[in-house]
């Protein structure tokens, strides 16, 4: 059976963006897979974070995953902090990552652009997330489009590790979702839509109220020509809307095309927002009942022991590859 590592960073609500690209995926894989899914409170570190709103996001975040549908008898879920190898194994591949190939990162240049303090963890973030996958010889890595190049780079580091060392890494696949890999900002919609924006208008929160996502999905820009027709050059913002609709219902965009044809905006809209909440309300309801639960512990401490196991064993072989440690005297 092959095995599946993914993480989201607990550095917000969970967007629309975030189910459609990532969690809605996962959700079908662990049913024919041997799946991690990580709560990368680490990475979320890289840039300033409130200690009391992270503790919360990264429990909400957990709750979230369950909520959508991540069974516990299934897959694995769990706190990456939790898991002290990551940290290790990602301190270990630092030292064979090249300067260069961090600096053409996009997150990096993205997130460091036009800020005055930008911490180093921030530029090795790569690294930490290639030792999440490796440390579970991860064959596929579901993802949104976003973290292409991360993938790449692991690819690589892997590579680089077995050649140097010992082939003991697993090079991984990376699964980008054919639709809604790529969901963009309700507002701008040439921007990606992310739970850090500064304009709420522009992103739908996975907690966000039935008349919040119909008020969020009325305003969302669009063009004066009036016609349901994905374009994604010159109507970016209309295609963005189909591809929601598309990604909710898994009805296809000539379908829904053909539904709206010859209706305006104002109906495309009432439908899309109909989709959205439809999909996101039953999560909701069992998000309420989780994070007041004592279950969602029971389910994390579990979780940080069956992947501290298998990533115990792997950080083992790596050290011993790379000659770290020490070899005991037999008694
Ligand atoms: P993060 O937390 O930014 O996003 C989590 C997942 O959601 C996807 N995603 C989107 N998909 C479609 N449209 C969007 N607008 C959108 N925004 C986000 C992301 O592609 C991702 O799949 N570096 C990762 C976290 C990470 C990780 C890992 C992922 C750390 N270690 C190991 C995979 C494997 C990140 O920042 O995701």
């Amino acid at each position: 059976m092959n095995t599946i590592f993914s993480g989201i960073q607990p550095s917000g609500t969970l967007t629309l963006g975030n189910y459609l690209g990532a969690i809605q995926h996962f959700v079908k894989l662990q049913e024919d897979h041997n799946c991690y899914f990580c709560v990368v409170d680490e990475h979320a570190i890289t840039v300033p974070q409130d200690r009391l709103k992270l503790r919360e996001n990264i429990k909400s975040l957990a709750a979230l995953y369950l909520a959508s549908g991540i069974d516990p008898n299934k897959s694995t879920l769990f706190i990456q902090s939790e898991v002290a190898a990551h940290t290790q194994l990602g301190w270990m591949l630092q030292s064979l990552s090249y300067m260069g190939e961090l600096e053409r990162m996009t997150q990096f240049k993205d997130k460091s652009e036009g800020k005055e303090a930008v911490s180093s963890a921030l530029f090795t973030y790569p690294s930490l997330m290639a030792a999440d996958i490796l440390l579970y010889k991860t064959d596929i890595v579901p993802v949104g489009e976003d973290q292409k190049q991360h993938l790449e780079l692991t690819r690589d580091l892997a590579q680089r590790f077995n050649n140097k060392f010992n082939d003991i890494f697993t090079i991984p696949e990376v699964s980008i979702p054919k639709v809604g890999a790529r969901i963009m900002s309700l507002q701008e919609p040439t921007k990606k839509m992310s739970k850090s924006d500064e304009n709420e208008k522009a992103f739908i929160s996975m907690l966000d109220t039935p008349k919040k996502i119909e008020k969020k999905i009325k305003s969302a820009v669009t063009d004066s020509e009036g016609v349901v027709k994905y374009d994604k050059e010159n109507k970016p913002g209309v295609s963005n809307l189909l591809t929601i609709y598309a990604s909710c219902t898994g009805e296809s965009v000539e379908a829904i095309e053909e539904k709206y044809a010859g209706k305006g905006y104002g109906d495309f809209k009432q439908g899309v927002a109909d989709a959205v909440i439809h999909v996101l309300q039953p999560i909701q309801e069992r998000y309420n009942e989780l994070i007041e639960s004592e279950l969602l512990d029971e389910i994390l401490d579990q979780g940080a022991e069956k992947a501290s196991f298998t990533a115990n064993k792997m950080l083992a072989k790596a050290k011993k590859a790379m000659g770290l440690g020490r070899v005991k005297k037999k008694k």
